[in-house]
Order: C-alpha cells, then sequence, then structure tokens
C-alpha cells in the first residue's frame, strides 16, 4: 500500500489513470513502425515504398542466396528450391515452390523481408528486398526480364496456383452461426452423436467421458 501510494503521489498521469502499476511506457510512432511490418498477401496492403528490378535481383540473389538457393533456384542439397514443380501438386511428392504454389507475390515480398537471408534476416533494404522478389518471379518465368517491383506492381502479378487455393473452410462445423437469441435451453438439448467409437479420435478418458450419451 505504502509503495503504490507513493508512486500515485508522484505522478499525477497515474493517479489520473487507475489500473497503471508505474512500469512500461507507451510506444513511440517510430517502435510500433518497426513492428508493424506485415504485408497482406491480395492486395499488397502494407507493402513500404521503394522498388527493385530484376537485374538488381540477380546481383543480390548471388551474392546473398545463391549459396543455399542454388544460381537458379534450383535449391543447393536440402535447401529449398524456389522454382519450379508446376504440374506436381498432386503427385506423391509435390515441389511446393514460390512457382508452383506461393498464392500472391506481396506474400514473397513480406516473407523475405522477414526471413531471408536466414543467417542474417532483416538486413536487406526494402529496395533489395523489392529486386530479389522480382528475380525470383522471374526465374519462375512469372514476370520479364524488364519487371520493376513495387507496391504497385507486386500485388498486380497472377500466380500460376492463385485460383487452386479454397479459401472457404469446408469442414460444416465453421459454418455454425452462433444463436444470440431465443437458443435452444442447454439443459434440453441431447447429444446424439459423437466422435466416440467412430476410430477419429483417440477413445476419450476421464472428465470429458461424462458427455458421452449413456
Ligand atoms: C543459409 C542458407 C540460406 C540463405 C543464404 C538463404 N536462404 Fe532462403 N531459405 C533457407 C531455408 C533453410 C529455408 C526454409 C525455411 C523454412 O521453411 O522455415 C528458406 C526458405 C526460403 C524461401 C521460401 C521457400 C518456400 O517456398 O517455402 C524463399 C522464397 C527464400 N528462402 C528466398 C531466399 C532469398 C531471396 C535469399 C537471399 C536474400 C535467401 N533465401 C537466402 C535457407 C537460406
Amino acid at each position: 500500500m505504502t509503495v503504490s501510494a507513493g508512486l500515485v503521489a508522484a505522478s499525477p498521469l497515474l493517479a489520473a489513470e487507475p489500473g497503471h502499476f508505474g512500469y512500461g511506457k507507451p510506444a513511440t510512432p517510430a517502435e510500433i513502425a518497426g513492428w508493424d511490418i506485415d504485408v497482406r498477401g491480395d492486395d499488397g496492403a502494407g507493402l513500404p515504398a521503394g522498388q527493385g528490378p530484376v537485374a538488381k535481383g540477380g546481383e543480390v540473389y548471388a551474392e546473398q542466396c545463391a549459396a543455399c538457393h542454388g544460381t537458379f533456384g534450383e535449391g543447393e542439397g536440402r535447401f529449398p528450391k524456389l522454382v519450379g514443380g508446376i504440374g506436381t501438386l498432386t503427385h506423391d511428392r509435390p515441389e511446393l515452390t514460390v512457382g508452383s504454389y506461393w498464392p500472391f507475390a506481396p506474400t514473397l515480398w513480406d516473407y523475405l523481408n522477414r526471413a531471408m537471408p536466414m543467417q542474417a534476416p532483416h538486413t536487406l533494404s526494402a529496395d533489395d528486398v523489392y529486386a530479389v522478389t522480382a528475380y525470383i518471379l522471374h526465374l519462375n518465368d512469372i514476370v520479364p526480364g524488364d519487371f520493376i517491383a513495387d507496391r504497385n506492381t507486386l500485388p498486380k502479378v497472377k500466380m500460376p496456383n492463385r485460383d487452386r487455393f479454397v479459401w472457404t473452410d469446408p469442414r460444416p462445423d465453421t459454418a455454425a452461426v452462433p444463436c444470440m437469441t431465443a437458443c435452444a435451453n442447454p439443459d434440453r438439448v441431447t447429444i446424439t452423436s459423437t466422435a466416440e467409437g467412430k476410430n477419429l479420435t483417440p477413445r476419450t478418458t476421464g472428465p470429458l467421458d461424462s458427455m458421452q450419451p449413456k
């Protein structure tokens, strides 16, 4: 009590805002900008200013990426391929690459900006991320050699696998609408079927079993 009374007395702001504990500080706009880096896939919302042509991306790639991903994106050793695999998604061993799998080009920018090069993420400038994004798209024959990636051009790139994603979850329980008024009385709800005995999930033991129908 003495301590908190002292803090309140020392800070008129805290006194006016009960519920604060006297530590921490409001995040500055610069701090928020440092964390607020997400880029939306379909329309590229959040992409920053800057731009990068394919040719410059080739230089960045040769220096910073080729050692792991191969000169042409073919992947060294067990490092991932970035190119090819189109048409393999239904095979037993599908090859998931930027060209065969990724639905949105802005997501490539976002991923590279967050995660690559693997041993030193967050070290590329926005321009270099744009350039190497353009280069990887070009390696996949998705954009021409004179393509310049920026916040306007990337969202317009149509990725080969763009239309093959299922955007609505087909499982029936995900379409349930929560009841907000005049709902069923929970005491009168009868459970008519469970996953028990259907070999879908391991048999439940313990308290959950009390929910099984008698
Ligand atoms: C030290 C090795 C290394 C270097 C250098 C490196 N990467 Fe990677 N990269 C990886 C590994 C490992 C993964 C897989 C990471 C995972 O799945 O979590 C990966 C994943 C990727 C992917 C996603 C592949 C996919 O379809 O899932 C892309 C794209 C990529 N890297 C691009 C780059 C670019 C561009 C550079 C250079 C700026 C770079 N990488 C440098 C090792 C590396």
